[in-house]
């Protein structure tokens, strides 16, 4: 078949390998995660990404190619006869080439059809998001997998619905994946994310405020680090919403969010782990209430200048889904999942291992190994080796889901806001020291947010009553240095 003469030219033909070539491994690569239904993250990087573009460089080869040829030839004063614009049916060369030209536009509209299409669902995939720059989403990927959030697409809390949304987030992504290019991205990756939508756009289209929620019984089991590991067991009734349900948001922890309610916050910056100046909104009264710090206050002219943040889902759930727990967290998971064994002194030994920071996961599962391996050797040689390794395991599994020493993502990066003991949450507001004009305090009264419902060590616990709340007793004894000082102060850092 024969096509106009300056379609022969080396660029032109290259383009046509190079497109054909091309096409050929988007039909293979589509084939075979079809057959095994099992397209890896880098075939779909491959296959919808890759791929289409060089065909698309292959396919502006050939007319570029035609275009150089064709002036070429004019030089030459061998003018294509006649003029070639001039498309003529009569010479069969040009039937050839608009039937080629023809049939591969039709052809190349439906597979950019399909493949934007795909392209469009693989780049808001979670392998795309996640496995694809593994090394620099890993940890969010494994704590994500993790979560409760585990089966929500990355997209929906991160994207969400929207050609607008998916051409901003695509246009910061290609930045990103020049950083990642360029080696220059950010560890750890920083956080709060500015553009995170909001919380109505995202949490909301699940999870609805006025739905309301029963309160949730928490029950933990904790290891002091004796050389008994003395477990010590809490149960909590955290109120989540009102004690009935038609009271609804009327009152317990899931006040805040009440549609009549605006609280609007000042941080001291953007980790938001200080909030000194906090006001209170009523919508459908519009009574308002400011409480101000009085241990540190912020200046008038920071507040006048400043936009406060409204609080929403976000500045208690910050971590639904990448929650990177602290060593004593992760160990006393293990202990109490039966995963690390309770041999003596395991606590206390782990958390001597885990205080110093690791350069790299390697050296921190060789030091695990060594350090716990070596300690039973020397000082319990009657423990079997058996027990030995599974303690490693188990300490070394916590490890590799909530350390990440290469992108330096860890607990003392990523706080959570849910709580107050290993950080100060709720305590950021509720710390007795936010006062009003009017003294009032945003309390941390122990029984507002939940009820103590059992606490102490097995076969010596103390049981509230029906309905009611046991005055809290601290683990060990700190005099009363729990009730003036903030659990966090101590328990932040309490091993290092
Ligand atoms: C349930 C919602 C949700 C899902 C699903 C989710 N994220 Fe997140 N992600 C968040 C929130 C909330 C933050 C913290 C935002 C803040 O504090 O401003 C965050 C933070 C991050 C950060 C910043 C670093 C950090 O840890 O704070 C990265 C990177 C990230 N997510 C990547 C991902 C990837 C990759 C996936 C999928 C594998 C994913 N996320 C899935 C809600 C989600
Ligand atoms: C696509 C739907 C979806 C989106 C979006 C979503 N969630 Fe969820 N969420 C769920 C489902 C489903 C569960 C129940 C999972 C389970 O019980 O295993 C859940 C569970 C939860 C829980 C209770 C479990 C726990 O870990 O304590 C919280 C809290 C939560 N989500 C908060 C959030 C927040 C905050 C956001 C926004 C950043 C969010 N969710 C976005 C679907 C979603
Ligand atoms: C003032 C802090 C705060 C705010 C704001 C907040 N929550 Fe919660 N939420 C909590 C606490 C505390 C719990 C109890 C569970 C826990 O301790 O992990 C909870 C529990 C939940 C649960 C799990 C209920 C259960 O028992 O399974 C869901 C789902 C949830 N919240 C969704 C949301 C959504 C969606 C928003 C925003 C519209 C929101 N929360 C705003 C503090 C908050
Ligand atoms: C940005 C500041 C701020 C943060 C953070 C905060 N709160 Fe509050 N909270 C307030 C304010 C302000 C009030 C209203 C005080 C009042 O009227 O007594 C309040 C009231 C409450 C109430 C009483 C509601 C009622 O009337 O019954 C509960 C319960 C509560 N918060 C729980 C929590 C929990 C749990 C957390 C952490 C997950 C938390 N709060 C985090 C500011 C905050
Ligand atoms: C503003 C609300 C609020 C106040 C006030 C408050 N707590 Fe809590 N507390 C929480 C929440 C929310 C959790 C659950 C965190 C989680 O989801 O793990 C919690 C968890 C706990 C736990 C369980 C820890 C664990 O890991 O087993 C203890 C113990 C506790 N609180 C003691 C206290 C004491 C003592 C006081 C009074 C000084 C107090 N709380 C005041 C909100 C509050
Ligand atoms: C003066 C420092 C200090 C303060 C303040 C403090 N704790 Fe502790 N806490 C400790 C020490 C030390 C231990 C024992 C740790 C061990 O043996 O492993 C402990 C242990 C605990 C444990 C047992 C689980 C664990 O992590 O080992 C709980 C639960 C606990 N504290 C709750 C609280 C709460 C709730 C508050 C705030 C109301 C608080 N603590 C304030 C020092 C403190």
């Amino acid at each position: 078949m024969k096509l106009p003469e300056s379609y022969y030219n080396p660029l032109s033909l290259t383009g046509t390998v190079i497109s054909s070539v091309s096409l050929l491994l988007i039909f293979l690569s589509l084939l075979l995660s079809f057959l095994f239904n099992a397209g890896s993250s880098y075939l779909g990087l491959f296959s919808f990404i890759l791929m289409p573009a060089i065909m698309i460089v292959g396919l502006l080869l050939i007319p570029l190619g035609m275009m150089r040829e064709a002036r070429r030839l004019k030089r030459a004063k061998r003018e294509l006869s006649p003029k070639w614009m001039v498309i003529d049916f009569g010479d069969p060369r040009y039937r050839n080439a608009a039937s080629v030209f023809g049939i591969g536009t039709i052809v190349l509209m439906l597979l950019t059809a399909v493949g934007s299409y795909e392209a469009y669902h693989y780049t808001e995939s979670v392998e795309f998001c996640g496995q694809v720059c593994h090394r620099v989403m890993k940890p969010e990927y494994i704590t994500y997998m993790n979560s409760s959030h585990a089966r929500v697409a990355c997209v929906e809390c991160h994207v969400g619905q929207g050609a607008n949304w998916y051409v901003k987030s695509k246009l910061s992504g290609l930045y990103q994946v020049y950083a990642v290019l360029a080696n220059n991205y950010p560890r750890p990756i920083p956080t709060p994310i500015s553009n995170l939508r909001p919380a109505k756009e995202t949490c909301e289209e699940c999870h609805w405020p006025e739905k309301f929620y029963t309160p949730r019984l928490q029950y933990a089991q904790h290891f002091l680090s004796d050389s008994l590991n003395t477990r010590w067991d809490i149960q909590l009734r955290i109120k989540t919403n009102s004690s009935h349900s038609s009271a609804n948001l009327s009152e317990g922890i899931h006040w805040h969010i009440n549609p009549d309610v605006r609280i609007e916050y000042i941080a001291e910056d953007d980790s938001r782990e200080i909030i000194p100046w906090v006001r209170s909104i009523d919508l459908s009264s519009g009574d308002t209430v400011v409480y101000e710090d009085s241990w540190v206050p912020l200046d008038s002219a920071t507040i006048a200048t400043a936009t406060p943040r409204v609080m929403d889902c976000m500045d208690c759930h910050n971590r639904p889904s990448h929650n990177y727990l602290l060593p004593q967290q992760f160990v006393d998971q293990g202990l109490s999942s039966g995963n690390i064994p309770l041999l003596p002194g395991v606590k206390a030994l782990t958390m001597d291992i885990l205080k110093d920071p690791y350069p790299t996961e390697d050296s921190a599962l060789v030091a695990i190994r060594t350090l716990i391996s070596n300690y039973y050797e020397i000082n319990h040689p009657e423990i079997s080796k058996e027990d030995v390794n599974k303690a490693v395991k188990g300490v070394s599994d916590g490890y590799l889901r909530n350390i990440f020493p290469e992108m330096q993502a860890s607990w003392d990066v990523y706080s959570d806001h849910i709580g107050h003991i290993a950080y100060n949450g709720c305590f950021r507001c509720h710390n007795d020291s936010h006062i009003s004009r009017d003294n009032l305090k945003i309390t941390r009264d122990c029984d507002a947010c939940h009820s103590i419902l059992m606490q102490g060590s097995p076969g010596q616990e103390e049981f509230s009553p029906v309905n009611g709340s046991l005055p809290f007793r601290h683990p060990v004894d700190i005099d009363q240095v729990w009730k003036e000082s903030l659990c966090a102060d101590c328990h932040r850092y309490l091993y290092l």
